[in-house]
């Protein structure tokens, strides 16, 4: 199982204390199972957290990186090369809250790309607007995300999808068992057998009904993320 912690615009140096407590609570965690968490921090707290979770069974990923591998005269921007040079493993590409500000689907596709090239795993994000859901227009959009993030690109162990319905982000609105189980299916299959998690005010309190589903790789979790006792329960709960 993997979980995401998308720390968003959030965190100081101080918050990297916080991680102690779950670093202390994995250490005897099913020590034998495979279980993946990555924390994705801003990117000015990359290279300080990269350095506290070497070695440890978490690992670091960034939010954002821009579509050119090489450097250049791209300000306030960072290339998935320099990312990885911090000790960024993954980067999510595709949130949102991005997509809000202008990324289209080509330009996401360009930074998968780029980086995949630059050796980071991707964390690409899928998913709907509360209209498109009403209007029945969920799997058309998740399928046109799909095509158009993932063109052109053959090898997709590297990548993880996200499905994270914008309707449900920061609201507390979670999607019907049945109706997720059926779209992370659809993902799986119209992205070549992709590991497919799910986003959207996972909590400790919700985690239980979204496990009825079997199918789903992990969870993306954002604010209750920053709050190591959340996370650790999420995660507890998540094994029961
Ligand atoms: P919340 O968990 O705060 O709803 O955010 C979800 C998200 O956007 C994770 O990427």
């Amino acid at each position: 199982m993997y979980f995401i912690a998308n720390w968003k615009m959030f965190g100081g140096l101080n918050s990297l204390n916080s991680i102690h407590k779950v670093l202390k609570f994995l250490k005897n965690f099913r020590k034998n199972k495979k279980i993946k968490i990555i924390y994705c921090p801003p990117s000015t707290l990359i290279n300080p957290m990269s350095k506290k979770l070497k070695n440890t069974r978490i690992d670091v990923g960034a939010q954002n990186c821009h579509q050119n591998q090489n450097y250049g005269a791209f300000t306030g921007s960072i290339t998935p090369f320099m990312l990885k040079n911090v000790g960024a493993k993954y980067v999510i590409i595709g949130h949102s809250e991005n997509r809000q500000e202008g990324e289209t689907d080509r330009l996401i596709n360009m930074k998968i790309k780029c980086a995949l090239k630059s050796g980071l795993k991707v964390i690409f994000c899928i998913g709907e607007t509360s209209k498109e859901k009403k209007g029945n227009k969920t799997k058309q959009k998740l399928n046109r995300q799909l095509k158009i993030g993932l063109n052109k690109i053959k090898i997709k162990k590297n990548i993880i999808i996200a499905y994270e319905p914008i309707w449900s982000i920061g609201s507390g609105l979670i999607p019907k068992s049945k109706e997720l189980f059926e779209i992370i299916n659809f993902i799986r299959n119209r992205s070549g057998n992709c590991k497919v998690l799910y986003g959207g005010s996972v909590n400790p309190k919700n985690i239980s009904e979204l496990n009825v589903i079997n199918n789903v790789d992990g969870y993306m979790i954002g604010g209750a993320s920053q709050d190591p006792k959340k996370l650790i329960d999420i995660i507890k709960k998540s094994y029961i």
